[in-house]
């Protein structure tokens, strides 16, 4: 409604927003990866473009078109979108973390094709933990600059889900979180999406409901 209405509440405002889901290669023909299709991120970027914001997108892998009237970073790994995110985010007055970022990497990457004959009929992967991007963000936020994450869970009680918001916000230091569940149909892919968004001091500040251009637009009313 907003973007319809031509307000530009965001003009003048540079903000780092991260979208999709990371891939963290095994070999040069495979992967491990997650199923964010990076709607919900894309809405918020197409949204505060709308808004006036000077967008940077940092693209993880997106299964929908980067909207027009914005930069783009590509990036392929966590370790690739930390180092975005930490150079794109200087000077920035907002950064949202929508990408889902696989948590764990293999611990080494085969040069060559993993081959069956070598493995044998059990395969044990080696992951390593990824660096938590939101976290590093947050500890080295610059003044007035607000720090954005997402939650996607797959607990279905909302008192339960609240409570892991609220750790989960309160032990990564960001200002905001966005929550919402996720499960084997519901929230990735769709173009729907209901949310909370709880603060760092565990308060609910907005729920919003709708396609995800409406849950894009009162999540950045939180930033204008
Ligand atoms: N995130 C991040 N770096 C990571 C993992 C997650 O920046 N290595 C960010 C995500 O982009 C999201 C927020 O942290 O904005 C929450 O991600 P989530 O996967 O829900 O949290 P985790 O701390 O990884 O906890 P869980 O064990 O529930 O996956
Ligand atoms: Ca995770």
């Amino acid at each position: 409604a907003l973007a319809a209405s031509g307000v530009r509440d965001l003009a003048g405002k540079r903000i780092v927003i991260s979208a999709g889901g990371t891939r963290e290669p095994l070999d040069p023909v495979r992967f491990l990866g997650n199923r964010s299709s990076g709607k919900q991120g894309v809405a918020l970027a197409r949204a505060a473009a709308a808004r006036g914001a000077e967008v940077l997108l940092v693209a993880a892998h997106l299964e929908v078109p980067v909207p027009p009237g914005m930069q783009v970073r590509e990036v392929g790994t966590a370790l690739e979108l930390a180092d975005a995110m930490r150079e794109e985010s200087a000077g920035s007055d907002a950064v949202i973390m929508a990408a889902a970022v696989a948590d764990y990497r293999p611990a080494a990457v085969a040069e060559r094709k993993i081959k069956k004959d070598v493995t044998g009929d059990t395969l044990t992967l080696e992951l390593v933990r990824n660096p938590d991007i939101l976290t590093g963000l947050a500890a080295g936020r610059e003044p007035g600059q607000v720090v954005v994450g997402f939650a996607a869970e797959t607990e279905p009680d909302r008192d339960r889900l609240l409570q892991l918001g609220r750790e989960k916000v309160a032990r990564k230091g960001a200002d905001y979180l966005v929550l919402n569940t996720v499960g084997w149909t519901d929230g990735f892919a769709q173009d729907r999406n209901t949310v909370i968004v709880v603060s760092r001091a565990g308060d609910i500040v907005s729920e919003a409901a709708g396609s995800k251009d409406q849950v894009a637009h009162r999540i950045l009313d939180l930033l204008s």
